[in-house]
């Protein structure tokens, strides 16, 4: 007989009259007269309990061994479960030693998972994420679908610095056949890609409406909860907008359709348990009809100010125009202030990358971050600057280098169109999401500054 997975079995029982089960050991109850066992699949939360009428087939099952089990499925007189199977044969596939095996019952830390990355999705937690991690992206690959969107591939291994802020990796030189040193990338230099936005710029300049989800790099030192030093980003960019609240309104929607189907998850579930509904709650208010707040960069220094004003001491670091937001001033506007998720628009040129559209004022871009709860930013987008001559003037004040640029100012040049887009942190999103209070639960081999263990 083939076998069924434990999802497929718990969510509909199927028929057959014998069926076989394939899974881990989660825990084992051996009695005078009868064995219990938790198996678990890794395709959904919970475990299939099993019974052996005959205690002795299981004598020398430990926990943590994979097992192949026959039996019969019935429904079950305990209370925690509907259906059980009552095993008819075992088959151990894998033996693990009970004495050094890593994942014991006890508590184990957050950083001891970390040290065993390569086992640590064995756990209930960890394995919900990259079930859930795996859903938000079915999520976002049909909505984009539904929109016309393209889903593009970009290159991992670029010749430029997409956001000019220094953070690229750059591949070592490799030695050519006669031993003469080469450069990176046979005659070119070569670096790890720190997002795709250039290259989807080119690609929505002619399939009109273009997303990506990629690995992206970036040579960060901060240790913090909020940074890898490889993430993968969710892009997105199309042709045609003219406002920024156009690309802001779309990222709205698509994030509402991704919380909404998180209501749904009982991956999600399992995860905002350890927050007694707390957790839940704050998914369900961000998922509501009530829009998300805006407001512009010069707003939000204001009631920053003001907030200081009144509470001397509530920042470590004075807010003022012309500065970027602190992670603590990004917090309390989306915590305190907006008491939700808050897109902060128009920020000062100085303040961001050189393809943003500047506005009228001349002094701020078409620009936006989203800022959420517990995470501070969470999205930046932009409209671009669609103006060559504007384009290169913000090149040479940012102190690039036009001609590395000349594809991308080729594109202005040839009937290039009012375009905009964003970047989401894939990583940031699930943290956001789950509560996971960490981007390093949120990738099943996270890679920071000083750590890489496989
Ligand atoms: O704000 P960033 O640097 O924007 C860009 O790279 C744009 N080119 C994106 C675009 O418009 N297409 O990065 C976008 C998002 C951030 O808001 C953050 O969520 C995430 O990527 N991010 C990181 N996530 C984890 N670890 C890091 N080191 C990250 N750096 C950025
Ligand atoms: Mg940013």
């Amino acid at each position: 007989h083939h076998a069924h997975t434990i999802r497929q079995i718990l969510k509909k029982p199927p028929s057959d009259t014998i069926l076989q089960v394939n899974g881990w050991v989660k825990s084992l109850r051996l009695q005078k007269r009868v064995g219990f066992a938790m198996i678990s699949d890794g395709t959904c939360a919970q475990s299939l309990q099993v019974v052996f009428p005959d205690p002795k087939l299981p004598q020398r099952l430990t926990n943590g061994a994979s097992v192949c089990i026959s039996g019969k499925l019935v429904s079950s007189p305990g209370a925690s479960q509907d259906t059980e199977l009552v095993a008819t044969d075992l088959n151990v596939l894998g033996r693990c030693d009970p004495e050094t095996y890593p994942i014991q019952k006890q508590a184990l830390t957050v950083e001891y998972l970390r040290e065993h990355a390569h086992l640590r999705a064995r756990t209930e937690s960890p394995g919900a994420v990259l079930r859930f991690r795996s859903n938000v992206m079915r999520t976002l690959q049909s909505f984009f679908e539904s929109h016309d969107f393209c889903y593009t591939h970009t290159p991992i291994v670029t010749s430029n610095d997409a956001e000019g802020a220094g953070e690229t990796f750059r591949l070592a030189p490799v030695a050519d056949s006669d031993g003469s040193a080469s450069q990176e990338f046979f005659s070119e230099p070569a670096f790890l890609t720190v997002s795709s936005q250039l290259h989807l710029e080119a690609v929505a300049n002619a399939v009109a409406r273009v997303w990506t989800l990629s690995p992206c790099f970036r040579a960060e030192r901060s240790q913090t909860s909020r940074h890898l030093a490889e993430f993968w980003m969710l892009e997105a960019e199309w042709a045609f907008v003219q406002s920024v609240y156009q690309v802001c309104d779309a990222t709205e929607a698509l994030l509402k359709n991704v919380l909404r189907a998180s209501l749904l998850s009982l991956d999600a579930a399992v995860l905002w348990r350890a927050g007694d509904e707390e957790k839940r709650a704050r998914v369900e208010v961000a998922a509501s009809d009530v829009p998300w707040a805006r407001m512009t960069y010069g707003e939000a220094i204001e009631v920053l100010r003001a907030h200081l004003a009144v509470h001397p001491g509530a920042f470590k670091f004075a807010p003022e125009w012309g500065k970027g937001l602190q992670s603590e001033h990004e917090r309390w506007l989306a915590e305190q202030y907006a008491r939700g998720p808050v897109f902060v628009t128009d920020y000062p040129t100085t303040l961001k990358p050189f393809y943003m559209r500047a506005n009228d004022d001349g002094r701020t871009v078409a620009c936006f971050d989203l800022l959420v709860p517990q995470i501070g930013e969470l999205i930046g987008g932009s409209l671009r600057e669609e103006r060559e001559s504007r384009l290169l003037e913000a090149l040479h004040a940012h102190g690039l280098d036009a001609e590395a640029y000349r594809w991308y100012l080729e594109l202005r040049k040839y009937g290039g169109a009012p375009h905009g887009g964003f970047g989401l942190g894939f990583e940031r999103l699930i943290s956001w999401i789950s509560g996971i209070d960490n981007v390093r639960e949120c990738i099943a081999f996270p890679r920071w500054a000083g750590r890489m263990l496989l």
